[in-house]
């Protein structure tokens, strides 16, 4: 293999992917390990992390793909999966800090009604878990002078929300919105990146937020042609087109990229 498609490659490392069982980070898995990485996928949700596991394993052979149970907003919990990762693969190369929670009223209430407990809820996964996650593994990638970290933050950390396209928009049935505590903790995600990467860096430790436009994902046609009517390229995002810059970033063709903002959204954020 050429040295610049080597670069590009992720043989033998060890990759570490939260919210491994949702819509991105699922697909994030299957990119990760066509790329030649084990991954280890972690979620709260057992069932259909266990659905994945079976299927990339089914795909990619045994000894790919690996599921950790854990709820991120315990530090206990983490701490003690990043123990046995550790003592299982004896390193991770890459963190994949994905996870978010959309609880049930994550989009119940407008922004005079919304619960303080439904915000804390909200920012003990986008914000604490990751900020926890973060530390657990960024201390054995210390240890090991090398490591990458990649935060995936949205358009909504730059951008409000267009409130005006959300009207008439449902996905799985149910009414659409960005309430304020996701663009809030987006925001915060990309404050988090800029932090570590200018703290680490000296480390050989590479930090970088990734930033997704709307993906297609079963939203309605009405939703997304209002949405799409904003994005210079005209169309959602699909998840491969957010999981190829993801590889790119996560790569040693990567090496001299740290604390940046990549934003994958069509060109919405451009005008
Ligand atoms: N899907 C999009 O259109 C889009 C757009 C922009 C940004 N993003 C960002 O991409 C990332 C992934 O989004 P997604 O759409 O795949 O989300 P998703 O809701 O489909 O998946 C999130 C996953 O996180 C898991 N999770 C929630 N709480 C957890 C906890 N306490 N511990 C462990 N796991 C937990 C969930 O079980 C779920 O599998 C998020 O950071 C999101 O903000 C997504």
């Amino acid at each position: 293999m050429g040295f610049y498609q080597q670069l590009f490659r992720l043989d033998g490392k060890v990759a570490i992917v939260t919210g491994a069982a949702g819509i991105l980070g699922s697909e994030f898995c299957k990119a990760l390990c066509n790329s030649g990485a084990v991954v280890i996928g972690i979620d709260i949700q057992e069932k259909p992390l266990n659905e994945l596991v079976n299927e990339l394993s089914n795909h990619y052979g045994d000894h790919r793909i690996y599921g950790f149970v854990c709820d991120i907003t315990q530090q206990g919990k983490i701490k003690k999966t990043i123990y046995e990762i550790i003592k299982q693969f004896s390193k991770v190369d890459i963190l994949l800090n994905n996870a978010v929670a959309r609880p049930a009223d994550f989009n119940s209430a407008c922004f005079l009604e919304y619960s303080l407990t439904t915000w804390r809820e909200v920012m003990s996964v986008n914000i604490d878990g990751m900020f926890m996650m973060a530390q657990a593994v960024g201390k054995h990638m210390l240890d090991n002078r090398q490591g990458v970290i990649l935060q995936t933050s949205s358009i909504y950390s730059l951008l409000a929300p267009d409130h005006r396209i959300y009207s008439g928009g449902e996905y799985a049935g149910k009414a659409m919105g960005t309430p304020a505590v996701y663009t809030t903790s987006k925001a915060g995600v990309i404050g988090l990146t800029k932090h570590l990467a200018t703290l680490w860096a000296e480390h050989g430790i590479r930090v970088n937020a990734l930033c997704p436009g709307g993906v297609a994902s079963g939203q309605n046609k009405k939703f997304n042609e209002k949405y799409s009517s904003r994005v210079p390229m005209g169309r959602m995002a699909k998840k491969t087109e957010i999981a190829g810059p993801m590889l790119f970033l996560v790569s040693d063709a990567a090496s001299y990229i740290t604390g940046q903002v990549f934003y994958v959204d069509g060109g919405l954020s451009t005008w």
